[in-house]
């Protein structure tokens, strides 16, 4: 089964309401929330009010990626924001393993996410640990890139890692996802997509959502 995870970060934030209350017509299984702090990535975006005042209005449960620098510091508080799952980046935690464990014992499922350039063999010895790997198919920072075809050998090379090492993760993507580049990452092993512009510059992002959750 294919999970759609429409990025709200290609919605129009003045009407961020409305938008929510698309997602939560469609097909969607998550709603993905994009915080960036200008250091980790060039882009500043939203931070917890906004993602508590999504939560409220959301039905769906709120995958939250956090593009920001040492994220194990707002563990508690993305908890508090009332997330489902919480995305770190790999190259933004010294203590990856305890922030991990940290984000479990906040009650969340704990994701790790890695950039283009960093290989996923680096995950082996944490891959065992996560629910969900998200592999970035663009630079983190911004929506409507370009898609990076490399991903889809990364899939299949993490997706041999999870089965190598009994890992239960699965696999999300990120970053250029469309009714184009989806089929391929599907068969690779992804089953997580996330899609911002794909989505929310579409006519009916509802039928945009559940055209990408039909595909698998
Ligand atoms: C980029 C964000 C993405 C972004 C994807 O740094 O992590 O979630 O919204 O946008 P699209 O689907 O337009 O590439
Ligand atoms: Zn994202």
């Amino acid at each position: 089964m294919i999970h759609v995870a429409p990025s709200l970060l290609s919605a129009d934030f003045a009407r961020l309401g409305e938008a929510v209350e698309t997602v939560n017509r469609s097909e969607a299984s998550y709603i993905h929330i994009d915080v960036m702090d200008g250091m980790f990535v060039p882009n500043i975006t939203i931070g917890f009010p906004v993602i508590a005042a999504i939560g409220r209005l959301a039905t769906k449960p709120l995958d939250v990626h956090m593009m920001v620098v040492d994220p194990g510091r707002y563990v508690e508080a993305v908890a508090r924001a009332g997330a489902y799952l919480m995305n770190v980046h790999y190259e933004a935690c010294t203590h990856l393993h305890r922030v991990i464990s940290e984000i479990h014992a906040a009650g969340m499922k704990a994701g790790v996410t890695l950039n283009p350039a960093t290989p996923v063999e680096l995950l082996r010895d944490i891959v065992a640990d996560v629910d969900l790997v998200l592999l970035m198919s663009v630079n983190p920072g911004f929506g409507g890139q370009k898609f990076i075809t490399g991903t889809i050998d990364k899939v299949r090379r993490l997706k041999r890692l999870i089965e190598e090492t009994g890992s239960r993760a699965v696999i999300q993507i990120d970053g250029g996802v469309n009714l184009e580049t989806a089929p391929v990452l599907i068969e690779a092993g992804a089953s997580v997509l996330v899609a911002g512009s794909y989505v929310f510059s579409a006519p009916d992002p509802v039928k945009a959502i559940s055209d990408l959750s039909r595909l698998g």
